[in-house]
C-alpha cells in the first residue's frame, strides 16, 4: 500500500516538474514584430557546390537535419560531434539519406576547452576556408549541476563559452572564406532566452542550481553573443555574418538528455511524441538555421524563427522577436569580456572604439 502511494506521489511529482518545465516556455509578446518572409523552403536554398560547412552537435536533432539539407544541397559539411559512436551512425545515416554527399566527422566536444583548442588546430592546419559555422550543440536542464572538463556549470559552458570559443578560434577561417560571398556564423539560441536572465555574481550558478534558469540564461547568452559577435564584426568593416536563430519547440533529443529515472524519461518520451505531433518534428525545427545560413533575404545581426503559434510552430521562418534584456549593449559587452577571461580566446579583431 506504502509503495501504491508512493509510486502515486512520484507520478504526480513528476508530471508537476515537467509542467513547470513547459510551463517556463515564454508566453506570447504580442508587442513583438514577428512577421511572415512569404514562404521559403528548403528547396529555394541555392546549389552549395564548393561551401564548406561546419555543423556542432549534428548527431542528432537539429544539428543532424541541418546537415542532411546542406549536404544534399551540394556543401561539403563538417559533422563535429563529442561522440565517435553516435557520430558515425548519423554519417552513415546521412549518406544513405543524400548518395554521394561530401560529409566527414570530426571529433569535437564543447564541454572542454582542450577539446576545442585541439578540433580549431587540425581545423586551421588544413588551411582550408570556412563558410559557415553553425553553432547548434546544446545541452538543456540536466536535473542536477553538472560542470565541463574546466568546471564550468555544462549549460553555459557548453551552449555558451563552448561556441564563444570555437567561433573565436575558428574566425580566420571563416575571414578566409568570406571572398566572393560572405561567410556567416548562425547561432541556436531559443525562446527560452525570454525569461533568461544573465547572472553576473553567479553565471556557473554555484550558488543556487535552478536546471531550467541555467538554460534560460545559456540561450540569453547565446542570443546576446550573436549580436556582439554582428555588432563587433559590422564595426571592423569584416565580411563574416552573424545571425542567430530559434527552431521554435522540436521533437528531439533534447528533452530526453540527461541520467533521469525511468518514469522521467518514460515522461519526457510521451512529451517529445506530442511535440512532434503539435508543434514541430526535429526536421521542421532546422528549418530556421538552414534560413540563416542560407537565405539572401537574411540580415547580417538578425534573429530567425517560426512564425507560427507563440513563435513555437511553423514551417514560415520569419524574423524573431529579442527580449529587451538580449537588447542590453552594456550587458552583452561584459558578457563578451568574461567569455574572454574563461576561455582565453580573443576574437582576432579590433573593435574601432
Ligand atoms: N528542440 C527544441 O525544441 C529546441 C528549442 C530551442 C532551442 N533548441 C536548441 O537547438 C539546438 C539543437 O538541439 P536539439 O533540439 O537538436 O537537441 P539534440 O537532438 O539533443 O541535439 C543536441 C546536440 O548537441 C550535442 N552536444 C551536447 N553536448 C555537447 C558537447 N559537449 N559537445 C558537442 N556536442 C554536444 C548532442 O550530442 P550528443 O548526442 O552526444 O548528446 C547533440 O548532437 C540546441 O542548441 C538547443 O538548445 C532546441
Amino acid at each position: 500500500m506504502s509503495r501504491r502511494i508512493l509510486t502515486t506521489f512520484d507520478v504526480v511529482y513528476k508530471v508537476e516538474r515537467f509542467t513547470t518545465v513547459v510551463r517556463s516556455f515564454p508566453d506570447h509578446d504580442p508587442q513583438s514584430k514577428v512577421y511572415m518572409k512569404g514562404t521559403w523552403t528548403p528547396a529555394d536554398i541555392l546549389p552549395l557546390d564548393g561551401k564548406r560547412i561546419l555543423v556542432t552537435g549534428a548527431n542528432s536533432g537539429i544539428g543532424y537535419h541541418t546537415a542532411l539539407v546542406l549536404a544534399q544541397k551540394g556543401a561539403h559539411v563538417i559533422l563535429a560531434c563529442r561522440d565517435q559512436r553516435r557520430g558515425e551512425s548519423a554519417l552513415a545515416r546521412l549518406k544513405t539519406n543524400a548518395p554521394g554527399a561530401s560529409a566527414e566527422l570530426a571529433t569535437l566536444d564543447l564541454a572542454s576547452l582542450g577539446s576545442i583548442r585541439e578540433f580549431a588546430r587540425r581545423v586551421l592546419a588544413e588551411e582550408r576556408p570556412l563558410h559557415m559555422l553553425i553553432n547548434n550543440a546544446g545541452v538543456m536542464a540536466p536535473p542536477k549541476r553538472l560542470e565541463t572538463t574546466d568546471g564550468f556549470e555544462i549549460q553555459f559552458g557548453t551552449n555558451v563559452l563552448g561556441h564563444f570559443a570555437l567561433t573565436g578560434l575558428l574566425m580566420p577561417q571563416l575571414e578566409r572564406a568570406a571572398v566572393s560571398e560572405r561567410s556567416r556564423v548562425v547561432t541556436v539560441a531559443s525562446i527560452a532566452h525570454k525569461r533568461g536572465r544573465l547572472n553576473f555574481n553567479d553565471l556557473q550558478s554555484t550558488r543556487r542550481y535552478s536546471p531550467m534558469q541555467s538554460y534560460q540564461q545559456s540561450k540569453l547568452a547565446d542570443l546576446m553573443f550573436a549580436l556582439e559577435l554582428g555588432r563587433r564584426l559590422r564595426a571592423t568593416g569584416s565580411r563574416v555574418m552573424s545571425v542567430a536563430v530559434h527552431p521554435g519547440v522540436a521533437n528531439t533529443n533534447l528533452f530526453r538528455a540527461g541520467e533521469r529515472s525511468a518514469l522521467d524519461s518514460a515522461l519526457r518520451a510521451v512529451a517529445s511524441q506530442l511535440i512532434g505531433a503539435l508543434l514541430n518534428s526535429d526536421a521542421a525545427g532546422a528549418l530556421p538555421t538552414l534560413y540563416a545560413a542560407t537565405s539572401l533575404n537574411v540580415t547580417d545581426g538578425g534573429y530567425y524563427g517560426p512564425t507560427g503559434w507563440m513563435e513555437m510552430r511553423g514551417d514560415r521562418v520569419g524574423v524573431a522577436a529579442i527580449a529587451p534584456q538580449a537588447q542590453d549593449m552594456e550587458s552583452a559587452r561584459r558578457l563578451w569580456e568574461v567569455c574572454e577571461t574563461l576561455t582565453g580566446v580573443r576574437f582576432p579583431f579590433r573593435v574601432s572604439d
